[in-house]
């Protein structure tokens, strides 16, 4: 039988209930395309900063970078928010993606039929919309060097660097005019060639790149056009290549567009060794430990880490098929309540989604 090593990350807030309804389903469709999963459990974020003093601890990146793939739910809590930078939960993951060297982070945005009405956009906005944020994952200004606080002339100031490398622009386009190529062929770029000179290296990267791939239709978008075309016609995009902190801003954005940010998974991917699969959403304290939360996006990110990481596309296949079934017979989470339907919690729609399978 194959085999597969997962290390599970559930982290703080929803983490672990959704870990909890993600493995349940990870089991039963080993079980069914048969195949079995190993799994490791270990701490990262807040749960770890209360275990050991380290958002990360050496432990779980060894781990990590030992198996097969990563599966991780949320990490954050307020409680940790006056903690110095490198003792907060977010930390934890910047250094995760960077010692995976993780430079690629793929955000798939479709609309579920089921689903159509649960956004705030019109329907006919938003129906047909199939794009991928394709975000650089490990440079840009969440890891430029300087950075910091300083107090200077009676002042107080702060500074981050952003700052990329050709190098590292030309081995995240590469990876995006691929996808362009395997999916409609259309590919926007999305910078501040405007403004900034990191934006300029950017564009003029991609568009010596674009040599190589004639068979994609590129374009480039200033990033504050993107944030508006986004909502005005976002069926105009297929592939959206962009840097870090953008891709962060623009890929919340584009999650909305589903009607909940619990719907979307992402996939974390270097250029070689495990990759990391988790939700878009956060740990979201505020509802954590009630039973509330939606594991559909965590479900999905299990999907995502059989078809990409294990490839094991059958039994991918299978997990996104209970997800839509479960959404066609009109089970919600709280989330996505509308009119009509039948509310459920974490783990009952855990039960719902397994059924399904
Ligand atoms: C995300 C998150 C993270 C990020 C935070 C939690 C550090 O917002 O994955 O989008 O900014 O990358
Ligand atoms: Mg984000």
């Amino acid at each position: 039988m194959r085999q597969h090593r997962i290390v599970l990350l559930p982290g703080d807030g929803i983490g672990p209930e959704i870990t909890a309804v993600a493995k349940l389903l990870l089991d039963a469709a080993g079980e069914q395309h048969g195949f079995k999963l190993n799994f490791e459990q270990h701490p990262i974020g807040g749960v770890a900063i209360d275990a050991s003093g380290s958002p990360l601890p050496a432990s779980t990146l060894e781990a990590c970078q030992a198996s097969d793939a990563v599966l991780l739910a949320a990490i954050g809590s307020p409680r940790f928010d006056v903690l110095p930078r490198e003792q907060r939960p977010e930390t934890g993951l910047l250094s995760l993606r960077a010692g995976l060297k993780l430079f690629a982070n793929l955000r798939p945005v479709t609309i579920l039929p089921a689903l159509i009405d649960t956004s705030s956009l019109k329907a006919q906005v938003i129906k047909g919309v199939d794009l991928m944020v394709v975000r650089e994952l490990t440079g840009g200004i969440y890891f430029g060097q300087p950075r910091g606080r300083i107090e200077a002339d009676g002042d107080e100031r702060a500074f981050n660097t952003m700052t990329y490398s050709r190098t590292e622009v030309d081995r995240i386009a590469k990876v995006a005019f691929e996808l362009a190529r395997d999916r409609s062929g259309k590919l926007c770029s999305v910078d501040k060639a405007n403004v900034l000179d990191v934006s300029q290296l950017w564009r003029d990267r991609v568009d010596a790149l674009a040599a190589d791939y004639g068979d994609v239709e590129l374009s480039h978008m200033y990033v504050d056009n993107a944030a508006m075309q986004l909502v005005r016609n976002p069926r105009q995009f297929d592939v959206l290549l962009t840097g870090n902190l953008f891709g962060d801003i623009l890929s919340d954005e584009a999650a909305m567009l589903t009607g909940s940010i619990g719907m979307l998974p992402s996939a974390s991917l270097g250029s070689e060794g495990p990759g990391l699969f988790e939700p878009v959403h956060g740990s979201a304290p505020d509802i954590a430990g009630q039973d509330l939360a939606n594991p559909m996006a965590m479900v999905l990110c299990a999907a995502m880490m059989l078809r990409i990481g294990l490839k094991e596309n059958d039994a991918a296949t299978a997990l996104e098929r209970s997800v839509e079934r479960v959404l066609a017979a009109g089970f919600r989470t709280g989330d996505l309540m509308s009119e009509g339907c039948t509310q459920l919690g974490c783990a009952g729609m855990g039960e719902q989604l397994l059924q399904a399978l």
